[in-house]
């Protein structure tokens, strides 16, 4: 069965096409990063409407691309939250209008589920049981990923989520949103030994986060070197971007490794925009092989927002009959543990 996924939570409108027997066929991604850029962050009314002139012509266009039809489609998956509620309303019309004019399935994804059981898209690909990281710029939080649709939280941010550290962290050494890439690229010039920042909550016996005082530790930081930022010699900055990724990838290690022993799972997956950072993947991996479990990621395209994984966790909700029901409807508030098993 063809099944046409659509993802519009935030600032990224993203369609693909799955099919059920044979997987991805093809996915496509619309950045809105120049269209939130002069703004230094996501405008929700500029995101929404955005996603109301691409969504139809890329639906058009990637079905075009691969010699389908709408007419070939079996079933439609949408984001329908967590997220900005009118991006999600987007989605969630043309999806549901779409599943009705051809009287085909229909089902609203948690966007988060969808991040989580992105790695399966990779080969080789994760067996459940297994320990997630989600690290996105909402939410952090390691999760126990049991069976499809079966998910336990372990632990989260109390505060900021990493994503949400770097961009704030980003935008007080004045670089252009969004932040983690450009704060990631920066650090690669750095010395991360040359400040020691904070690790929060790294010695503390839980699986829990706290990130907001990074970028406090940050903004005092520039205030002693300079007036601000502003003041700061570009290897100043530079200097303080590694030492503040060093921070997180420090306590995002330690903790992973921590469920893995708490858990006793032997499986882990990095999931999430951050889970693209370069830095953060060579310390789990090497944490991996010392210790001696196995790591997942997705491809790196599909760590950040894409509709591939919403397609994916579509085909699997539809092909095990999970679909729930599923009105015309976007939940921007949503806990993923009340979502139905899959299998
Ligand atoms: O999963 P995602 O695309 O969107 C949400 O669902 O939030 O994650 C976006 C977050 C942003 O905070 C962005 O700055 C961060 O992921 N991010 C990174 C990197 N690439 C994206 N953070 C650190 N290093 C990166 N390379
Ligand atoms: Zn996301």
């Amino acid at each position: 069965m063809l099944i046409l996924g659509i993802e519009s939570s935030c600032d990224e409108t993203g369609v693909a096409l799955y099919e059920t027997d044979s997987g991805l066929l093809g996915h496509t991604v619309h950045s809105q990063v120049a269209l939130h850029a002069e703004y230094g962050g996501v405008v929700p009314e500029l995101a929404s409407r955005d996603h109301i002139r691409r969504l139809l012509p890329m639906i058009r266009s990637l079905l075009l691309q691969h010699g389908c039809s709408v007419n070939d489609l079996g079933g439609i998956a949408y984001t329908q939250g967590p997220g900005l509620a009118g991006a999600l309303l987007v989605g969630a019309s043309v999806a549901s209008a779409l599943a009705y004019a051809l009287s085909i399935r229909l089902v609203g994804i948690h966007h988060l589920e969808a991040h989580l059981l992105s790695p399966l898209l990779s080969s080789p690909a994760p067996d459940f049981p297994f320990v997630a990281l989600l690290v996105s710029g909402g939410h952090t939080q390691l999760m126990a990923v049991k069976a499809a649709g079966d998910y336990e939280l372990l632990g989260e941010t109390r505060d900021d989520a990493a994503g949400e550290a770097f961009d704030k962290t980003a935008k007080l050494l004045g670089l252009p949103y969004p932040g983690g890439p450009a704060l990631a690229q920066l650090a690669q010039s750095g010395n991360a030994a040359r400040f020691r920042l904070p690790r929060p909550m790294l010695d503390q016996d839980n699986l829990d986060f706290s990130f907001s005082g990074l970028k406090t530790a940050v903004l005092t930081l520039t205030r002693q070197l300079g007036d601000g930022a502003a003041e700061c010699s570009q290897q100043d900055k530079a200097d303080i971007a590694a030492g503040f990724q060093e921070a997180i990838v420090d306590v995002l290690t330690s903790k992973c490794l921590r469920a893995i022993n708490t858990t006793a799972m032997s499986q882990l997956v990095i999931a999430g925009g951050v889970g693209a950072n370069r830095r953060l993947r060579s310390r789990i991996d090497a944490a991996a092989s010392k210790a001696g479990f196995r790591v997942f990621y997705p491809p790196i395209e599909l760590c950040t927002d894409n509709a591939a994984m919403v397609a994916l966790a579509g085909a699997m909700r539809i092909k095990h009959g999970r679909t729930g029901a599923c009105p015309f409807s976007a939940r921007p508030r949503w806990d993923l543990d009340s979502l139905p098993a899959i299998t």
